[in-house]
């Protein structure tokens, strides 16, 4: 492992790399005009997602949301909405608040200095690091994976890189390697480099940097970074169901606090040991609402954190026939409301009732449309 990188080759290396990344940046859509918003909202999206999604939702986003303003203005519900799918939905609500803590106290503009920006919510180290260099070209550098990915393998940083040594060295060396008044380029040279050569699978045969790469000279790229024995995926069973009332359908909102807090969901248990259907009516009549299964739907599979979630979905039928005025008046306090079903795309849902939504419901639009009725 080496712990520091001579000058003399600091500067070989953060030139080539700069050329590299002269000739190969993607024409990415923040890439154009550096508004320091743009560059914040991309640098949270590619947190969550995979820089081709995170351009699809980034160029959605700014069609709608086209200032900080607009996102201080919206309602957290269609926001959400705008996140869907990207998941880690904290992350949306903190850029809503900030947003309007931008608009409060910076008249709608983000501030260039490291305490205005790390006094908004949501914005961590990283975030602060990456708006301040590409956004306003200051000398600091963002770390993220790639840049992680790149370091351990220039070093051959043999500790696990989640260490903190381990993340003090790559921080440093970044930070020591980086050409002054240059950090805009600097900054995105590391990251695109680390994904599109110095990536899970190397591709040392191109890489221009290779000449002074620890790891490459000893045979050892693919074991670095060095990872801590990865935690178990926890297997969770949840079920749900979905109710039909005069072309309705019944969704429950979860609570504000935890897992897609705020969020429109088809009534169920998140978490079922033993017979599904049976714990599923029991959370239903414990509700007010006595049902039984009229179909089984099928199951869900999705992952969130270190869980691998499986959800069963039914469709139910009341045991007495109710109007939605009814089901409500029994439903008492629990937060709910009825959709028409064509309209349930409307509502920001955990991933898992989204795609039975659009798997059932989608479903019986076609139905519709050929006149079959489902
Ligand atoms: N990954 C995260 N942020 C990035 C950026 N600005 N350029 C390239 N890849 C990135």
């Amino acid at each position: 492992m080496i712990t520091t990188i001579p000058d003399d080759i600091g500067l070989c290396l953060s030139s080539a790399l700069l050329d590299w990344f002269s000739l190969h940046k993607r024409p990415l859509p923040w890439r154009e005009h550096y508004t320091p918003y743009e560059v914040w909202i991309s640098e949270v999206m590619l947190q969550q997602t995979q820089m081709e999604r995170g351009v699809a939702y980034f160029q959605r986003w700014m069609r709608r949301f086209p200032d900080i303003r607009s996102v201080a203005e919206a309602g957290e519900e269609e926001i959400l909405r705008y996140w869907e799918g990207l998941g880690y939905y904290r992350r949306a609500r903190f850029l809503h608040q900030a947003a309007k803590a931008v608009v409060e106290r910076h008249g709608g503009e983000l501030p260039s200095s490291r305490e205005g920006l790390a006094a908004l919510p949501g914005l961590g180290a990283y975030t602060v690091d990456a708006v301040l260099s590409i956004a306003f070209g200051q000398d600091v550098v963002p770390v993220d994976a790639n840049v992680e990915r790149v370091f351990s393998r220039l070093l051959d940083i043999d500790i696990p890189i989640r260490r903190k040594a381990a993340a003090e060295l790559v921080r440093n060396e970044a930070r020591h390697l980086l050409p002054p008044g240059r950090a805009r380029d600097y900054a995105q040279a590391l990251m695109e480099f680390g994904a599109l050569v110095c990536g899970k699978a190397p591709k040392c045969a191109e890489c221009p940097l290779a000449a002074w790469c620890e790891a490459r000279r000893l045979g050892v790229e693919r074991e670095r970074p060095v990872k801590e024995q990865a935690s178990e995926t926890i297997p969770v069973t949840s079920a749900h169901g979905i109710l039909l009332c005069e072309k309705h359908v019944l969704l429950f909102q979860r609570p504000a606090s935890g897992l897609w807090g705020n969020m429109w969901e088809f009534p169920g248990l998140d978490s079922v040991a033993g017979d599904v259907q049976s714990a599923l009516l029991a959370a239903w009549k414990k509700a007010g609402l006595a049902a039984e299964v009229l179909a089984p739907l099928g199951t869900v599979s999705h992952g969130y954190t270190n869980h691998r979630l499986t959800a069963h979905f039914f469709r139910l039928a009341l045991d007495e026939a109710l109007a939605m005025q009814d089901i409500s008046e029994k439903l008492g306090d629990i937060p709910h409301r009825f959709v028409p079903w064509e309209k349930l795309g409307e509502l920001a849902m955990p991933a898992h009732h989204r795609k039975m939504a659009e798997r059932y419901f989608l479903r019986r639009k076609r139905a519709h449309a050929e006149q079959l009725y489902l």
